[in-house]
């Protein structure tokens, strides 16, 4: 099946065709659960749980703390199409590759996509701990997931950007995040291919360039959802500090660690912005 002339578009339907024919339920919200985040997922009642292997077309996540696995059910009532665990463009996989799951979540009627990740905060306000939302990004990754053949099954072939994270759905997390007594500031995220940390002079760069985070994901799911015309929203956990003068040594574990640790906080969150978002 897995061969070099299957189309994009063609792999798209035919994963879609193939979770359509196993979901007892139509999932209202996307979610993608990033590093240490995939706990989301325990808490809804599952009607449907997918290894990504199983599903056709469908990399697979070699990233320790990413489960790999789609489970749609239900949580407070609203019905969820889960990823839990991401693909990483630093794991080799095409941008085409890892963005394939949100171009089946449009096709199985999917219209709302709230994305998860870890990042580093590069602002003394942002601690090791802390939530935020990202208001916008720059995509520092050197590769754009909607380059290369263009299908108009996709989208247009340059997509708008002016708001790329929806205002209404942030204004709504916000509100939401103040009744909970959590703190929840907006932040521009700057995403980089990794998988190698920052040097102290690229966080001063990303700094001067006015980030306020740094990850290695979100953003080529972004880009192909805005194609779709979804509306996205992006909750990132803040799991350590890079600041460029006091730097301290950082592992994946420790990023995974700190990630689990907020999952608590995170699912609060996270559930109670699922449940009033609009789909
Ligand atoms: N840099 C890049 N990616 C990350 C970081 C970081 O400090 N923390 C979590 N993901």
């Amino acid at each position: 099946m897995k061969t070099e002339t299957t189309t994009l578009k063609e792999k798209v339907i035919t994963a879609a065709d193939f979770i359509r024919d196993r979901m007892p339920i139509q999932p209202a919200v996307g979610v993608i659960l990033g590093t240490g985040l995939g706990d989301l997922a325990n808490q809804v009642s599952p009607s449907l749980i997918l290894k990504y292997s199983e599903i056709p077309f469908f990399p697979e996540s070699t990233v320790k703390f990413h489960a790999g696995r789609l489970v749609i059910g239900a949580l407070r009532q609203k019905p969820l199409f889960i990823m839990q665990g991401r693909f990483h463009y630093y794991e080799n996989y095409s941008m085409q590759e890892i963005t394939l799951p949100v171009r089946v979540m449009h096709l199985l009627g999917i219209k709302t996509l709230l994305i998860t990740n870890a990042a580093g905060g590069i602002r003394p306000h942002l601690t090791a701990g802390t939530f935020a939302l990202i208001s916008d990004h720059l995509n520092l990754m050197g590769a754009n997931p909607l380059a290369g053949h263009y299908d108009e099954f996709f989208g247009e072939r340059f997509p708008d950007m002016s708001e790329p994270y929806n205002r209404k759905l942030r204004k709504t997390a916000s509100a939401i995040a103040a009744k909970l007594n959590i703190n929840l500031p907006e932040i521009i995220y700057a995403a980089v291919s990794g998988p190698s940390f920052e040097t102290p002079a690229e966080i001063r760069m990303l700094q001067a360039l006015g980030a306020d985070a740094v990850g290695m994901s979100v953003v080529p799911e972004v880009l192909v959802a805005r194609q779709l015309g979804m509306q996205v929203l992006a909750l990132t956990a803040i799991t350590d500090q890079a600041l460029p003068d006091s730097m301290a040594s950082i592992s994946h574990e420790q990023v995974s660690q700190m990630a689990a640790a907020m999952t608590p906080q995170f699912i609060q969150l996270a559930e109670t912005i699922v449940a009033h978002l609009e789909s």
